[in-house]
């Protein structure tokens, strides 16, 4: 198979969120802290009739109808997500009730988990599987779904509510460049989840925006590595059109796209103009944590960074600063931005992705992107994702009502022998929500 990558793409997030000016205020923070410190516009939520099944099932019954795929030519599914459900049974069997129902059972595939890496595993487990001697001529499907709730602190505001669904297969609009491609992964307790009673993290913030840069400037350096024994020339953010990082917050991105042009700098690329490279000389030799903790730095880079930023990264960032940090679905949400704001001017583009979780694990890839054919378009993708309108149609809770969701769901969380208020009047038609969790632990899910 050739050109194996993205042929579909859908989104579902839910209609229920906050604006972060009114959490800031609930919160007692300082005034512009959320939306001009951490860069957030809006933040997305599960009410109690919605979880990351419901979410999952959503989007891809969503995906299969709107681009005419019939569920037996589904081969394989895979999900990411770090939202844990059930310590066993895999989110994927529930989705299995939507190809059961039109007879196949025929499909390999379970979950991939490790923080908001588990979408990128999946997606790579199913290129990989399409580009393998077991492939089967099917598609394969996968699915990031995740709800990122945090308690009461500072990052209560960096969390987010998604799922989004990828059809994989050859031939594909959004193509995958598989050997261009550095990856970095390491022991470290930057943020993690062992209290299974809580679905809250154990995060140390400060450690976590740390660990982030430091892989993000072993992958580029990897990807750079790679590309240049490929092609026998120096790779520089000049060579793709689009950066597009995993956002748990909007400043973490502008603070990533700076690193990447200090690495340029240091390394004397082309991407980078005289008067820039001079900005950040003095900060070449500044040793390993020091360069990550120094604010002189930081100012620097992203002044050099900015009209960089604007043209290859701001196209990327809607979804994200509306609906917050998805985990899993963080980075496809804001390569969803891309193909929403960008659709009509992407053939022939590469575009460079940087996936991140805890723990930790990165990878950053190169799609090359074309125009593609119905229903595989860029024009048909963005024309289904609907994302403008998806945001425009959600309610805005006041943060005490936000407040009250969030007790109700830490309540819940791991429990049994409840059913919900099964007030659906938010959900559009379409919509999965949950019912019932019986005595046995067993949910049920019904559609609006
Ligand atoms: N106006 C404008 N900016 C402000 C204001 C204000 N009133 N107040 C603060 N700021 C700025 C700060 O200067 C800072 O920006 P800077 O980093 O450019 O200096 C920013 O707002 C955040 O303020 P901090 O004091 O650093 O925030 P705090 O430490 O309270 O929390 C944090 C931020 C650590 C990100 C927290 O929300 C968190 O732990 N989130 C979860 C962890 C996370 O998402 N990590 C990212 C990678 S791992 C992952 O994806 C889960």
């Amino acid at each position: 198979a050739k050109n194996v990558g993205i042929l579909a793409v859908d989104i579902y997030f839910p209609p229920t969120c906050i604006q972060q000016e009114a959490l800031e205020a609930h919160d007692g923070a300082s005034k512009g802290k959320y939306t001009i410190g951490l860069g957030q516009d809006c933040m997305a939520f599960c009410s109690e009739v919605e979880d990351v099944i419901s979410m999952s099932l959503t989007v891809v019954t969503s995906l299969l109808e709107k681009y005419g795929i019939d569920p037996k030519q589904i081969g394989r599914l895979e999900v990411g997500s770090e939202t844990v459900i059930d310590k066993s049974k895999s989110i994927k069997t529930f989705l299995m009730t939507i190809f059961e129902k039109h007879g196949n059972t025929d499909i390999e595939g379970v979950d991939s988990t490790n923080a908001c890496y588990g979408g990128t595993a999946a997606l790579f487990n199913c290129v990989n599987w399409v580009e393998s001697s077991s492939w089967d001529g099917r598609y394969g499907l996968v699915v990031c779904t995740d709800s990122a709730v945090y308690a009461e602190g500072p990052a209560r505001p960096t969390g987010g509510a998604a799922a989004i669904a990828m059809l994989i297969g050859p031939d594909a609009p959004l193509a995958f460049e598989s050997k261009i491609r550095g990856s970095h992964m390491a022991h470290v307790y930057d943020f993690y989840k062992p209290d299974l009673a809580s679905e809250y993290p154990v995060v140390d913030g400060k450690l976590s925006q740390t660990c982030y840069l430091k892989a993000l400037d072993s992958c580029y350096k990897e990807l750079c590595k790679k590309y240049e024994k490929l092609e026998g020339k120096q790779f520089s953010i000049a060579d793709a059109e689009y950066f597009v990082f995993h956002s748990p917050y909007n400043k973490l991105v502008q603070k990533s796209f700076a690193r990447l042009v200090f690495n340029d700098s240091v390394r004397n690329a082309s991407s980078i103009d005289e008067a820039g490279k001079e900005k950040l000389a003095p900060f070449a030799d500044l040793p390993g944590d020091d360069s990550y903790n120094s604010r002189d730095l930081e100012k620097a880079s992203q002044q050099v960074a900015k009209p960089l930023y604007d043209a290859k990264v701001v196209p990327t960032t809607l979804v994200p600063k509306q609906v917050g940090n998805m985990y899993t679905a963080s980075l496809y949400a804001a390569f969803v931005s891309l193909l929403h704001n960008k659709h009509s001017s992407l053939d022939g583009k590469r575009v460079i992705l940087f996936s991140y979780g805890s723990g930790s694990t990165a990878t950053m890839f190169s799609l090359r992107l074309n125009a593609g054919q119905q229903p595989f378009s860029l024009e048909n993708i963005a024309a289904v994702m609907n994302v403008g309108e998806k945001l425009k149609a959600r309610h805005e809770f006041p943060p005490e009502k936000f407040v009250e969701v969030m007790k109700i769901m830490e309540h819940r969380y791991g429990g049994k022998d409840f059913v919900t208020n099964q007030d659906i009047s938010l959900l559009l038609p379409g919509t999965y929500y949950l019912t019932e969790v019986d005595s046995k632990y067993r949910r049920f899910y019904a559609k609006k």
